[in-house]
Formats: structure tokens, C-alpha cells, sequence
């Protein structure tokens, strides 16, 4: 494994009355041998382990569809919101400079949010003749994406026509739920699929990740090596890293820590840290129990950066409250590296800087926050990668996953559903008259603010 997990930190030995101890992890024994049965039973219905391995066909379309789209594109525009779009953020900034757009082509935006004035300055700076739109929805039927496709549709149909326009839309969806399947099948648009027993949330070793990461030139393939490498270490042995990140952070859980942060010290893996606010945040967070029972549980996810947040958000967490455990991601060695010349040797107080290099540096603070966070009593862990690659990638992403399928095991909780999602969508529908909605409109209407409170 190129991916190492450090919990020496959340330990009592290392942190005091706020850690845990081996006898909590050994008093678990059992529940996580259920919990590894109940995975093992329940991986028929969990499409997403099986990503890693049973896509050769789905890749070389893929591939064959880059290639052939490739030379009449300069611009890849993802239309997704949650899960069909932190995937391939995440992916193309772990393994692009955060300026890649600015150098490569094809460039890509990911349009996650429905915000006109970005829609609005995106839409300024392509060509729709060398645009390729990607509209990526599970369920083909979200309001913010469904909204963007249809303003997209008629701005390439205006410009283009209708026949040329088709081609300038590829869909990822359902195999047959949802209105963007009809509309894919009707208007002839290329479709890649979201398999069945895949979720939002835990797609991105599909299309949904794939198609995108493809265009910008990643090897997809070592992404679901890296993936499938994680999965046999995890399908043969308990004792296996995704389960320890579970079992730490129940642990944790139980003992107070209702907020756990994600601390990359790497500008490349920013937004892992929010894909993977999105998985444990909106997969932990129940409100029932799987036998009913009212649990309200959950652990809210923070996302962080280091050296950044040490000047910001780091004095919290050292001396707030004991209710967070932080999580560093680390990285042994960067793609590049710049020296700090030896300028100031006669000021002892900046001149020890000199003959370091920046990535010394940020692993350095990254160790140092971690010491510091160990002595004042705050339970952390460090996972580090060897490199950032695809490979690595793929074994982090896939460990993130089952880690977050294995805590709901421990919790006893459905992390596949996400019901507190939809009263707001509902909501949404019934004041935009969707039919069908018409008894929430009524609920909404009914229900003025008694005594509406303003500051004007
Ligand atoms: O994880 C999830 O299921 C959600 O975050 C979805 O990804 C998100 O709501 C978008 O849904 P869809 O892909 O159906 O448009």
C-alpha cells in the first residue's frame, strides 16, 4: 500500500483521558466482525466495491469516446451538483496544478451550483463550437442540474442547430430511471451510466468520475488498479485500514468527538477534504436507526488546509473544545519542489529557512501541528501517500468509502440513504408548481411565520 495510516495520536498513551485506548478498540470485537459479515453479505447490493474490477468494457468506451471527441474540443463543462460533482473536482485537482485551465486543453469547469453569475462567467469564456457539456445526474431529475442542462440545450440548439447540437452533449445517468435517459434516448445524445447499488456519493469510480478525469488525460485505469489494490486488502483481512479509520472515528464519536476534520498539507488534495465532507456528513448523519429507533447521530465534517488554517482555524482546535478529531492528509513526496535560498544567513531568526526546500517545509508544519495537537490532549491522525497518482488516488478514494460503509455498520445505520435531503428538494418542487406537489405547496402556504422577526 502506498497509503499509510498513523493513529499513534488518537491514543490515550499519546494524548491522555482524551483518547482511546486499545481495550475500547479490543472491546469492539465483535461488532466488527458483524459489521465485516454484514459488508461481505451486503456487497451484492453495494455495486460501488465492485467498481474497481468489472469496468474494462466501460473504459475503452470511454477512451474511445475521448479520443474520438478530443480533436473538436478545447472545453469540458460538467453540469453535476453533490455527488456528481466533488468526485471529479477532487480527482482534477489532486492531479492537476490548481492552474491547469489557464496551460491545457481540454479545459475543465465543473459547474456544481446554480449561481448565475458564475453560470454567466463560465458561459463567457467558451466557444460552443469547442465545448463538450456533461450533464451528470444518478437520478436525472435534480433541479439544479436539470435547470442548467435545459439552459444549455437551448443555448447550443440556438447557436448550433439542433442535429450538431446533440453532439455536443454527453449524459451520465440512470440505466432507466429519470427524465435525462428519455430525453438522452430521444434526442440521441451519447450516455454513459450509473450503475445500479451505485449512490451519488459513492460514484466516482464510475462515468461519473471517469469520463471527466479521461478527458483531462489521467490514467483511469490505474485509478481503479489503485482502487481494486484496496479492496483486496480490505476483503481478506478485518484488520484492515478503512475499518481502522471507522473504528477510530466511532470511537471518537462516542467520546464526545462530534466534529472530525479533514487537514490536508496539500493544495492538490483541497478538495478531497470536500468530497469527503460529502460522504461521511451526508452518509453518517441519521436520524433513525436501521430498527427505527431515534438516534439523531452523526459527525460533522470540517475541511481545512495546512500550512493555511494553521494561522486561522488550528487555535480552535488546539485549545476549543474536546469535540473534534482531526484527520491530516500528508503527502512523502510532491511532484516538484522549490529550494529556499541560504539569503539571510547573518539573521539567524528567517536565515534558519535557507537551504530547505517549501515541501520540507509544509511536512515539517504538517508534523509539528500534528506534536502540537498530541501535547495539548486533541486526538489526530496522519494518513499519508507515498506520492499523489492516480493509483494512490484510487486506493484513497475506495478506502474513504468502505471506511464510511463500515461506521455505519458500527452505528447501525443506513449510509446509502439521504431522506433529510428531500424535504428542501420537495420543497423546491412544490413552489415551482411541479405537478404532483400540490399538497406541500398547500403545507407551505399554510404555514406563514407567526411573528416574522427582521433587522432592517
Ligand atoms: O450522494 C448523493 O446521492 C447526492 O449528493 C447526489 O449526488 C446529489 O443530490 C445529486 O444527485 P443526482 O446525481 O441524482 O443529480
Amino acid at each position: 500500500m502506498k497509503l499509510k495510516l498513523d493513529y499513534n495520536n488518537m491514543m490515550a498513551d499519546f494524548v491522555g483521558a482524551q483518547g482511546i485506548s486499545q481495550a475500547d478498540i479490543d472491546g469492539l470485537g465483535n461488532r466488527i466482525v458483524a459489521a465485516h459479515k454484514a459488508l461481505a453479505d451486503k456487497r451484492g447490493q453495494m455495486a460501488w466495491r465492485d467498481l474497481p474490477h468489472n469496468q474494462d468494457d466501460i473504459v475503452e468506451e470511454i477512451l474511445e469516446y475521448v479520443a474520438e471527441v478530443l480533436p473538436r474540443i478545447d472545453t469540458l463543462v460538467v453540469l453535476g451538483i453533490g455527488g456528481s460533482a466533488l468526485g471529479p473536482i477532487a480527482l482534477q485537482a489532486a492531479l492537476h496544478s490548481p492552474l491547469y485551465n489557464f496551460g491545457n486543453r481540454p479545459r475543465l469547469f465543473v459547474l456544481d451550483n446554480i449561481d448565475p453569475t458564475t453560470i454567466k462567467s463560465v458561459f463567457a469564456m467558451l466557444s460552443l463550437e469547442t465545448t463538450l457539456f456533461s450533464v451528470v445526474s444518478k437520478s436525472g431529475a435534480t433541479s439544479e442540474t436539470m435547470a442548467q442542462f435545459m439552459i444549455v440545450k437551448e443555448m447550443l440548439e440556438t447557436r448550433l442547430g439542433k442535429e450538431r447540437a446533440a453532439k455536443h452533449i454527453v449524459c451520465t445517468t440512470d440505466t432507466e430511471n429519470g427524465n435525462l435517459i428519455k430525453i438522452a434516448k430521444v434526442e440521441g445524445y451519447k450516455t454513459f451510466y450509473v450503475p445500479n447499488g451505485v449512490g451519488g456519493r459513492f460514484s466516482q469510480l464510475c462515468p461519473v468520475g471517469l469520463l471527466p478525469a479521461a478527458f483531462c488525460g489521467l490514467d483511469i485505469r490505474a485509478l481503479l488498479a489503485g482502487a481494486a489494490e484496496m479492496d483486496r486488502a480490505i476483503e481478506g483481512n478485518p484488520h484492515n485500514m478503512a475499518y481502522m479509520f471507522a473504528i477510530l472515528h466511532y470511537l471518537t464519536l462516542k467520546n464526545g468527538k462530534n466534529i472530525t476534520v479533514m487537514m490536508p498539507y496539500s493544495d492538490n488534495l483541497k478538495y478531497t477534504a470536500d468530497w469527503f465532507a460529502q460522504l461521511w456528513g451526508e452518509s453518517l448523519g441519521k436520524r433513525y436507526d436501521n430498527n427505527g429507533n431515534e438516534v439523531f447521530v452523526g459527525q460533522t465534517p470540517v475541511r481545512a488546509l495546512g500550512a493555511t488554517d494553521q494561522h486561522s482555524q488550528v487555535q480552535l482546535y488546539m485549545q476549543g473544545p474536546f469535540d473534534k478529531v482531526v484527520v491530516f492528509l500528508a503527502v512523502d513526496e510532491f511532484a516538484c519542489d522549490i529550494d529556499i535560498p541560504k539569503t539571510f544567513e547573518d539573521m539567524p531568526s528567517i536565515g534558519f529557512l535557507g537551504g530547505n526546500t517549501l515541501a520540507t517545509l509544509l511536512n515539517t508544519q504538517q508534523k509539528t501541528t500534528a506534536y502540537a495537537l498530541q501535547k495539548a490532549g486533541r486526538p489526530n491522525m496522519s494518513i499519508t501517500l507515498a506520492k499523489i497518482d492516480e493509483h494512490i488516488m484510487g486506493q484513497l478514494f475506495y478506502m474513504l468509502e468502505v471506511a464510511t460503509a463500515f461506521a455505519g455498520e458500527l452505528l447501525n445505520i443506513d449510509a446509502f440513504d439521504q431522506p433529510g435531503v428531500e424535504e428542501g428538494k420537495d420543497a423546491t418542487y412544490a413552489l415551482f408548481n411541479r405537478p404532483g406537489y400540490e399538497a406541500k405547496k398547500a403545507e407551505l402556504e399554510a404555514a406563514p411565520p407567526k411573528n416574522p422577526k427582521y433587522f432592517l
